[in-house]
C-alpha cells in the first residue's frame, strides 16, 4: 500500500465526545489465551488495528480459524495442531511472544522465535523464561527459536518477578492455569489488562485470584476442564489518555467514553496538577482547561504508577506549560526519541540519561515530522493540532498498529486533519 502521511493544520480545538476502542494491550493477549479454550472463543470490543491482524495471522498459522465481524472476533482453536510461531511473524510484532504461555499450557511445548528489540528498548524476555522455568519448563535456543518443553510436566511454584513485567506476568499466568497444584506470582504486574486476561481465563474454567494486585495465585486445573468463552475487552486506557491530552492541550471540553476512570488515576491526577478540570463517571472522563498549563514532574512506573505509554503525550503538554517540567522514564531505556521530533517544532527539551528537562514555550511551529513509535506518533499529531501552520506526520504504520481510525476520531472532534498519499520522493 502507498505510504500515507497525516496532514494537520494547527490552532484548532478538540471538543466533544469520542468512543474509545478496546484495549490493544489486552485484546492481543485475550486472542492468545483462546488457544487454551480448544473451541470457538468470541471476543467483543476488539480494536480494528494492524497488530490485531498480525495476532490473527499468528493464530491461523497455528491452525486456528479467525472470523472478523466488525469489533467481534470468533476464534476457533479446536484444530490448533502446531505450536510453532516463526520469526517472520514475531519480527512483525513482538507481542506474538504472548502465545508462548498458552501453547505450553495446552501442549506442554512450544517453538516461538525470539522477539527482537524495538525503537524504545531491548525488550528482553529473560523474566518470561525464568518464571516459566520455575514451573518446570525447559528452554533451548535453536538458531533464534525458543524451544520450550516440559519433560516432567508443569508443577505450580512460588515465583518472584524481579520486575513487574507485563508480558512475563501474562505468559506465566497462561501457562500456570494448567500447571499441577498452586502457583503464586509475587511482584506481578498490576495493569488493568492483566485483570482483564485473568477474568477471561476464569470464564474459561481457570482458577486465578489476585489479578490486578502484585500477588496473583493460580490453582492448576486439567486442560480438559478449560473451555471457550465469550468476553468483552476492556477499554483502551492509553488511547483514552491520548485523547484526554488533546482536550487538555486545546481546552476542550472533551469526553472519552467506554473507559473506566479507575484505569487512569495517575494521569487524571497529573492533568489536574497541570491546571485541567477533570470530571469522571462510570465509563467516561471529561477534561477541560481555562487556566494556563502548569509545569509538572512525571516519573513513569509500572501500574499504578504513571504509564510509560502516556509519557510522550505528557511531554507535549509540558512543552507548552508555564515553567520547567522534569520527566523521568523508568520503564524503557530509550523512550525519548519523541523529544527530537518535538524540538523540530520549537519545543525546548534537554535530555540527560533517563531524564527530560522540558522548558515551556509559548507555541510550537508546524513541521514535517516522523513517528518513531506508536505513542510518539500519536503525540506528534496532537502537536500538529496546536502548532502554528501545517504539520505532516510520516511513518503512520506505527500509529496504525495501536489506534483505530485516529485521524477520523480527531476530525470528529474538530481537528483539520487528513490522510493523503505521501508525495513520491523526487
Ligand atoms: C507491555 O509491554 C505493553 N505492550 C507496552 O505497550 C507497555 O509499554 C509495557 O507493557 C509497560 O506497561 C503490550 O502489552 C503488547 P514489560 P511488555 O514486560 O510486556 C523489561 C505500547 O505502546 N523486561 O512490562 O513488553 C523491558 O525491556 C507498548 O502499547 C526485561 O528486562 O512490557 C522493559 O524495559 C509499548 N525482561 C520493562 O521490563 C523481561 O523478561 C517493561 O517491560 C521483560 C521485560
Amino acid at each position: 500500500m502507498n505510504q500515507e502521511v497525516i496532514i494537520v493544520r494547527g490552532n484548532h480545538t478538540l471538543e466533544g465526545d469520542v468512543q474509545i476502542s478496546g484495549a490493544k494491550n489486552s485484546a492481543l493477549k485475550l486472542m492468545a489465551a483462546s488457544i487454551l479454550g480448544q473451541g470457538e472463543t468470541v471476543l467483543h470490543n476488539v480494536p480494528l488495528i494492524s497488530d490485531i491482524e498480525i495476532m490473527a495471522e499468528v493464530l491461523e498459522r497455528l491452525g486456528a480459524t479467525v472470523k472478523r465481524e466488525e469489533h467481534t472476533l470468533r476464534i476457533d482453536t479446536a484444530n490448533v495442531n502446531s505450536c510453532e510461531t516463526p520469526y517472520e511473524l514475531v519480527s512483525k510484532m513482538r507481542a506474538s511472544i504472548s502465545v508462548l504461555g498458552p501453547l505450553i499450557g495446552r501442549f506442554g511445548e512450544a517453538r516461538v522465535a525470539m522477539p527482537g528489540g524495538c525503537q524504545i528498548g531491548a525488550r528482553k524476555i529473560d523474566m518470561h523464561l525464568v518464571g516459566l522455568e520455575a514451573l518446570g519448563v525447559h528452554f533451548d535456543v535453536d538458531h533464534g527459536v525458543l524451544e520450550a518443553t516440559t519433560p516432567q510436566g508443569m508443577k505450580g511454584a512460588h515465583v518472584y518477578l524481579e520486575f513487574p513485567s507485563v508480558g512475563a506476568t501474562e505468559n506465566m499466568l497462561m501457562a500456570a492455569v494448567t500447571a499441577e497444584g498452586h502457583t503464586a506470582i509475587e511482584n506481578a504486574a498490576c495493569e488493568p489488562e492483566i485483570e482483564d486476561l485473568a477474568n477471561m481465563l476464569n470464564a474459561m474454567g481457570a482458577k486465578v485470584s489476585g489479578a490486578g494486585t502484585s500477588l496473583i495465585e493460580i490453582e492448576g486445573v486439567p486442560l480438559s476442564s478449560l473451555h471457550p468463552c465469550e468476553h468483552t475487552t476492556v477499554g483502551d486506557r492509553i488511547e483514552a489518555g491520548t485523547f484526554l491530552v488533546g482536550g487538555a492541550l486545546t481546552g476542550g471540553p472533551l469526553t472519552v467514553r467506554g473507559i473506566d476512570p479507575a484505569f487512569l488515576r495517575m494521569a487524571i491526577m497529573k492533568l489536574r496538577a497541570m491546571g485541567c478540570e477533570v470530571q469522571t463517571g462510570k465509563d467516561w472522563i471529561t477534561v477541560s482547561r481555562e487556566a494556563p498549563l502548569c509545569s509538572v514532574d512525571i516519573q513513569t512506573l509500572p501500574h499504578p504508577g504513571f504509564p510509560t505509554d502516556l509519557q510522550a503525550q505528557f511531554m507535549l503538554l509540558a512543552a507548552l506549560a508555564d515553567d520547567v517540567s522534569v520527566i523521568t522514564e523508568n520503564v524503557f531505556e530509550n523512550r525519548f526519541m519523541f523529544a527530537a521530533e518535538l524540538m523540530r517544532m520549537g519545543a525546548d527539551v534537554t535530555l540527560d540519561d533517563h531524564h527530560a528537562i522540558v522548558r515551556g514555550v509559548d507555541h510550537l511551529q508546524g513541521a514535517p515530522v516522523s513517528s518513531t513509535d506508536l505513542r510518539a506518533g500519536a503525540a506528534l499529531v496532537l502537536a500538529g493540532i496546536v502548532a502554528d501552520g501545517e504539520t505532516s506526520v510520516h511513518h503512520l504504520e506505527h500509529i496504525d498498529r495501536g489506534y483505530e481510525d485516529y485521524a477520523g476520531k480527531l476530525a470528529s472532534l474538530g481537528a483539520d486533519i487528513r490522510r493523503v498519499a505521501a508525495p513520491s520522493p523526487r
